[in-house]
């Protein structure tokens, strides 16, 4: 029997990609180059599943009339920059890769706190740059984690995990706010208060936390007006998506001391960052390291590989988003 065609549109770790290769007829970008719009149409057109990641871009424009493609194997499990809808019309399965990136994700929330909130990424450029004059009683002050509240916005796996650690690792206490009512053993256990608006979340946290979906259902869901609600002394931490924050505003938030500071793992245009949060001391940026761990990234192709076997062998697929 023939083995489906897959194609795999950028790198992927070394295990996974010997799996892929074994099971399928399968196409690998081994210089990592990112595809083009014309060579993610030609992959639907041409391969019986395509294996994107989170900075392809598949917006409805993209899919053909009458694709080759069956199954979307998403590497990752944000998915707004897929048209779902598109796929769905066209009968393609589209699947994502939940809850192996939950503990890394909220590693790395948690570095982000950290980091702004004792402004060690400062600290370091200070010392590196041979500027550190020592020890003093005023030296780079920053502010206390420890026993301060965290507002999550989005109490979904990595909300609750970066509540976890919030909670049990540095006693804060947890507020936070998420669509549909959250009442389970885990959040009883952190004592977490389900607030009824984002504003209310906001106006008592100190450190605010997001955690929800990207795309058009959150685009800019902290603008100017939010950022305001927000305590002066107040960080804001983005795991999540770049576009679910107002990155102009942001800046004048931070510029203008509307909030104490920032830590961004994701952008509205990844790799581009903007220059206004690149210049401030306030913000820590990262490269959308999130679920930048081996073990975690080859459990992302991992569980890439389980959807489109299952979907090949006519089985019920295990991460199905439509
Ligand atoms: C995802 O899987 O959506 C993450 O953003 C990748 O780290």
């Amino acid at each position: 029997m023939m083995k489906p065609r897959v194609i795999v549109t950028r790198k992927w770790p070394a295990a996974v990609e010997q799996v892929l290769a074994e099971r399928f007829d399968t196409t690998l970008n081994a210089g990592d180059i990112p595809f083009t719009a014309t060579q993610i149409k030609a992959a639907l057109l041409n391969f019986d599943a395509v294996l994107p990641t989170v900075s392809d871009k598949l917006p409805a424009e993209i899919f053909p009339e009458q694709p080759q493609a069956r199954i979307i194997g998403n590497f990752g499990v944000g998915f707004s920059h897929i048209d779902t809808e598109a796929a769905k019309q066209r009968g393609i399965a589209v699947t994502n890769t939940p809850g192996v990136l939950t503990d890394c994700t909220a590693d790395i929330a948690m570095s982000l706190l950290l980091a702004v909130a004792r402004r060690t990424g400062e600290g370091e450029r200070q010392l590196r740059a041979g500027e550190w004059k020592g020890w003093c009683p005023t030296h780079m002050i920053g502010a206390k984690v420890t026993g301060k509240t965290i507002g999550i916005i989005g109490m979904g796996r990595i909300g609750k995990a970066m509540a976890r650690r919030a909670h049990f690792g540095f006693g804060m206490k947890v507020v936070f706010f998420n669509r549909s009512r959250v009442d389970d053993e885990e959040t009883r256990a952190m004592e977490a208060a389900q607030l009824p608006s984002i504003e209310a979340v906001l106006e008592q946290a100190d450190f605010v936390s997001l955690h929800c979906p990207g795309g058009a259902e959150n685009r800019n869901l902290i603008n100017a007006e939010r950022l305001g609600r927000m305590k002066n002394s107040a960080f804001l931490i983005n795991t999540a998506r770049g576009d679910v924050v107002d990155e102009g505003a942001l800046a004048d938030a931070l510029e203008n001391g509307v909030i104490a500071g920032a830590g961004l793992d994701v952008f509205a245009q990844e790799p581009h960052v903007p220059e206004r949060l690149i210049r401030l001391e306030n913000t820590v940026l990262l490269p959308h390291l999130g679920s930048a761990t081996e073990e975690t990234r080859v459990a992302m192709g991992m569980k890439v590989v389980d959807n489109i076997t299952a979907f090949f062998a006519g089985e019920p697929i295990p991460d199905r988003v439509v």
